[in-house]
């Protein structure tokens, strides 16, 4: 392990040299390799991920990255950074809240497509989509488009166009197909479809909403709801 970063890492948490080390269980992201989550023990602060004993760290720049754009998680060094973001930086640094409708997210499913946003080298945010076909466990249902279930875009890089930003990329990798975004969707992400849909009339009856619970029962044409909703 790199231990000099590491130090560096404890260093800037500022309160505590002991460190606790578990183990992750990352079979859903399909990882090969060893990863392992590292936490200050007297503050209980994150620390970093190790991949086979390398620290991967969210807030470092990726000279393999440099192209300002979404790109689809294929490198297990890019799933670790994916996991950092939806599973560390959101629940514990970009607390969702719930008066926005915000919610954590479960890990991924097996088939779930993963995207990265890159900007500047960093990974600033992701959303993953459920591929048409894919069954709910509980109800053995499946879903009869690609749907958005999880968005996220790091709270120091919004306001910059990047959440309209997975819309455009989502129609562009999925070209002829509805669109269905899971529920609840947040008020942010209701505010940025009404403005895509205000501007793309042609989407209004391709974005739907759906419930993983109810996939035939819950559909729901977005348009139709942005036009009861109060924004
Ligand atoms: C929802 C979310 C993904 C939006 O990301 P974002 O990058 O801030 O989205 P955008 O920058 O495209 O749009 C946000 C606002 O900035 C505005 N904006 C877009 N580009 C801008 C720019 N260059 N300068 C200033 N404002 C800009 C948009 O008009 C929008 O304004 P509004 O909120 O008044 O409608 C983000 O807030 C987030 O991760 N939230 C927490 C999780 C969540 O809600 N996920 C969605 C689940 S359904």
């Amino acid at each position: 392990m790199r231990y000099d970063t590491l130090t560096r890492l404890i260093r800037r948490c500022g309160k505590c040299a002991q460190t606790r080390t578990i183990q992750l269980d990352l079979r859903s992201l399909n990882i090969q390799g060893d990863v392992r989550r590292v936490d200050c023990v007297d503050g209980d602060h994150f620390v970093a991920i190790t991949l086979n004993d390398e620290i991967i760290d969210v807030n470092d720049t990726y000279c393999d990255r440099l192209d300002d754009e979404w790109r689809e998680v294929r490198a297990d060094r890019d799933k670790v950074l994916f996991y950092t973001l939806s599973q560390i930086v959101y629940p514990d640094f970009d607390t969702p809240r719930p008066e926005k409708l915000e919610s954590l997210y479960a890990m991924v499913g097996e088939f779930d497509v993963v995207l990265l946003r890159w900007q500047g080298g960093k990974a600033i945010g992701f959303y993953t989509v459920k591929p048409t076909g894919t069954e709910i466990f509980s109800t053995k249902e499946r879903y009869v488009m690609p749907v958005v279930d999880t968005a996220y875009i790091r709270s120091e890089y919004r306001n910059r166009g990047f959440g309209t930003g997975i819309l455009s990329d989502v129609i562009a990798r999925f070209p002829n197909e509805d669109i269905g975004f899971s529920k609840p969707i947040s008020s942010g992400m209701l505010r940025i479809l009404k403005a895509f849909l205000t501007s793309h009339k042609e989407y209004r009856l391709r974005f739907w909403e759906i419930a993983d619970c109810d996939i035939s029962g819950s559909q729901q044409l977005i348009w139709c709801t942005l036009k009861r909703a109060t924004l």
